[in-house]
């Protein structure tokens, strides 16, 4: 297979993204390259998304141009991963006849030898389901190490899951609920660490539903799981590890223990994407999503009880089957009063095989884009005065590499979770591993722009990075009664306002 190169087409979730860098790896060990760009590819892969029809659309419409892509170069070949390449297997050989191989989510490892086979001329699909832990011994490759500037990867804790809500194609692409071996996850974590990684992204379907299985069947020491708040406490404990974020979890297993963990772990960001989906106990019914809206109020109080300057985002559905207006204003009110610095908003996309494609009692799609408008418009109204509410705060901010506007400015994020641009002043080059420490100076809906702070100017090592210097309690400030609201808008002081007094009385409510 020598020099050939290798390009990858990735669409969806965190977790498609890892998983290209996955097979990117095992492309990398079996001797290829990767290209600069698909014209200079050999091989191209595409890890494709069934989440929305759009997503999966998008499938049919690549692969469509992509017969002259191949014809343009002999030897070419094309493969197809992910969620569709799961739920459409090989009929997908069949509807296309340039599409050399197809493999599922379960599958990453065959991928060099189907590559072997096309290159054969041999066209193959492996969709099979992978339950062994064995699924998770893969290893990954940190492609933005070489590039010197990042200090981010992502973790994969556990895969699939078991919840099926009703409008969702997860389970069925994704397959059963699956831990890792808790050990593995430390090993990797350290490793990580020891290569320059500073921020780990853990990830997994229902993140924190972690070794909930076994914990519950009291198998966890047997099967090398915990919960997840111990975990968590694991990989805070490792050394060079400053960041630690997770996504997605769902509410239904945030318990006490994972909550306090938002208090008392140093390196954990006080930052949660936490998914809702609606705001209507009703309509969260009908989704099966096994919880209430007062439930989710009470797990963003007690984690802003806890660490007052958290910033919560989610995701939303609109024109689910049977939503009323009034069901909507639920959303829009849940989103004020939960106080959403940000969410991703969908309209409703029914989903062959899920219960909700069968309910009938559609929204017209008029009404439901109305209704995504109207959500969004309230979200750019939120955020932008979250943003605007941090300005003159310091922040730290962790670069990624140069901003979009180029030139000068490079662009990171902040413990939040925020995108800062910051201008670095003439003779200051980006460098590997930078972290800048920096006051916030102007709010747009999408961004902050911050000023680099003098004293931010200096090695890796010497900057500490755990905190936001200046954003509010500390877990040692946390007494319960000395509770500094670091909130974001008079929505959010309002929440920190009913759960003050005592922590230990939110935690009861969960
Ligand atoms: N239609 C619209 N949005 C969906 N999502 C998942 N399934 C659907 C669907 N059938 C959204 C949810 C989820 C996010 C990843 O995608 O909001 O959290
Ligand atoms: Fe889909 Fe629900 Fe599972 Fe999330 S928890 S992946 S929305 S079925």
């Amino acid at each position: 297979m020598d020099e050939k190169r290798f390009a990858i087409r990735t669409y969806g979730c965190q977790m498609n993204v890892h998983d290209s860098e996955k097979v990117a790896t095992l492309l990398e060990d079996s001797g290829l390259s990767a290209a600069e760009t698909e014209s200079d590819a050999d091989v191209l892969v595409i890890n494709t998304c069934s989440i929305r029809d759009k997503a999966e659309h998008q499938l049919y419409s690549d692969l469509g141009k992509l017969r002259e892509w191949k014809s343009e170069k002999p030897g070419r070949v094309v493969g197809v991963g992910g969620c569709v390449a799961q739920q459409v297997g090989d009929k997908l050989l069949s509807r296309f006849n340039h599409l050399d191989f197809v493999f599922g989510t379960h599958n990453l490892r065959r991928v060099p030898a189907m590559l072997e086979g096309a290159l054969d001329g041999r066209r193959a699909a492996w969709v099979g389901v992978d339950t062994s832990p064995e699924r998770f011994d893969l290893p990954t490759r940190r492609p933005e190490l070489p590039q010197g500037v990042r200090r981010r990867a992502f973790v994969t804790v556990m895969e699939g899951c078991d919840m099926f809500c009703s409008f969702c194609s997860v389970p069925s692409t994704r397959g059963r609920e699956i831990s890792r071996v808790a050990s593995e996850i430390e090993a990797e974590v350290a490793a990580l660490a020891d290569q320059g990684i500073r921020e780990v992204t853990l990830l997994g379907q229902t993140v924190n539903a972690y070794g909930r299985h076994d914990v519950r069947r009291g198998k966890a020491a047997a099967a090398g799981t915990m919960p997840f708040a111990e975990l968590l406490m694991r990989l805070d404990a490792i050394p060079g590890i400053e960041r630690i974020r997770y996504t997605s979890p769902h509410p239904l297993f945030y318990d006490e223990d994972l909550i306090r963990a938002h208090g008392e772990l140093e390196s954990l960001c006080p930052h949660v994407h936490l998914p809702v989906q609606s705001g209507s106990d009703r309509i969260l019914e009908a989704m099966r999503r096994r919880y209430t809206r007062e439930r989710y109020f009470g797990i963003v109080e007690g984690l802003r009880v806890l660490r007052p300057e958290i910033a919560i985002t989610s995701d939303l559905i609109v024109g689910f089957p049977g939503e009323t207006e009034a069901d909507f204003q639920d959303t829009l009110d849940l989103v004020a009063r939960a106080g959403l610095i940000d969410s991703f908003s969908f309209k409703y996309s029914p989903r062959p095989g899920t219960g909700a494609a069968e309910m009938g009692d559609e929204v017209p799609p008029e009404v439901a884009q109305d209704r995504l408008q109207r959500l969004q418009a309230q979200q750019r109204d939120q955020t932008l005065a979250y943003h605007q509410s941090r300005v003159g705060e310091e922040t730290l901010v962790f670069v990624d590499g140069q901003s979009r506007r180029g030139g000068n400015q490079v662009s990171g994020r902040d413990p939040q979770h925020r995108v800062i641009n910051l201008d670095l002043r003439a003779g200051h080059a980006i460098e590997p591993g930078m972290k800048l420490a920096a006051r916030l100076v102007e709010a747009t809906p999408h961004s902050l722009l911050g000023e680099p702070l003098d004293s931010s100017i200096r090695p890796e090592t010497e900057v500490s990075a755990g905190r936001t210097p200046g954003s509010g309690a500390t877990s040692q400030d946390f007494t319960g009664s000395r509770l500094t609201s670091g909130a974001a808008d008079a929505d959010v002081a309002e929440s920190v306002d009913r759960a003050a007094g005592s922590a230990e009385d939110v935690l009861r409510v969960l």
